[in-house]
């Protein structure tokens, strides 16, 4: 089976950068026999753990429906090569905006495609826009300015899901139906919080985020966080006062809204409460 060392298709927050380190840690956990990827995305830490552990059961939570895109790559790759075809001759690949007329041509090919068969926006973000910028819909995609940052060669997944079973579930409902299985570890990369989500399904809160510490009580894990979060900070405060009762336990709320200019409101709220000794 060949080893894939990213996703096969550009994916926002795959692990790549993590896969060493990774394969090192999940030597220590031989006596585990099924691993259950709950925050799937490219399902990068299954197809890892599948090729790690080839006698265990891999199940990869592709909640974002990445199959689709996977099995969508030979179309994916046809209109990339028509695109391709038009960038031929740009200047600045990658660095300067194509132009006026290539870019009617490239919306013209896209918009074909969007009519006639499938678009993977994700993808073809990452082969015209700006570093980092993602549209998720023909509306938003065409708006944006193009960059030519097409890949010169076709995507291919061969064999990167083999052996691994796809579920397309909520994490909670995913975890309710495997929490009392005797050797399985959970692997848990959430949406981090104060990070862009944009090519995903869902927009995180706090309480989203937090809630995920609840699967990690008395589990076996792998758990990806990131100092921008916070939550490691958090977690230990909260050790520090193992008795500690909602703060804002019986206060009662009042809220101002503030514009910041035309567009940006948010409130600010004072909390009250005169608890009679
Ligand atoms: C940081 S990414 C995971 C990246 C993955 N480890 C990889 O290497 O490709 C977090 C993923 O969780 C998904 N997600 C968001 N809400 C979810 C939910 N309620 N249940 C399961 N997955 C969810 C997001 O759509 C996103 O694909």
């Amino acid at each position: 089976m060949k080893e894939f060392i990213q996703a096969p298709l550009p994916f926002q927050g795959q692990k790549r950068n993590f896969l060493k380190q990774f394969k090192e840690c999940l030597n220590e956990f031989k006596d585990k026999t099924t691993f259950i990827d709950l925050f799937g995305g490219s399902g990068l830490l299954a197809h890892t753990i599948k090729q790690q552990r080839p006698d265990a059961r891999v199940i990869f939570n592709d909640y974002d429906w990445f199959v689709t895109r996977l099995k969508n790559i030979p179309t994916t790759n046809k209109l990339l090569a028509e695109i391709r075809n038009e960038c031929v001759g740009l200047k600045g690949r990658g660095k300067e905006a194509v132009t006026d007329g290539s870019r009617r041509k490239i919306i013209d090919i896209i918009t074909k495609y969007e009519q006639q068969s499938y678009v993977d926006y994700i993808t073809l973000s990452a082969s015209l826009m700006f570093s980092g910028k993602y549209a998720t819909n023909y509306e938003d995609f065409i708006k944006e300015k193009f960059y030519n940052k097409v890949k010169m060669s076709d995507y291919n997944a061969d064999g990167y899901l083999e052996g691994v079973e796809v579920e397309h579930l909520d994490y909670k409902l995913l975890f309710s139906l495997y929490k009392h299985l005797p050797n399985v570890c959970f692997v848990l990369d959430p949406p981090y919080l104060s990070t862009d989500c944009t090519s995903y399904k869902s927009s995180w809160r706090l309480k989203d985020y937090l809630d995920v510490l609840l699967t990690l009580q008395g589990t076996s894990y792998f758990y990806f966080t990131s100092n921008k979060t916070s939550i490691v900070e958090l977690c230990q405060w909260l050790a520090m006062h193992p008795n500690l009762e909602n703060p804002l336990r019986d206060a009662q709320l009042r809220e101002v809204t503030v514009s910041v200019n035309k567009d940006s409101k948010y409130r600010d709220m004072m909390f009250y409460r005169n608890r009679q000794i």
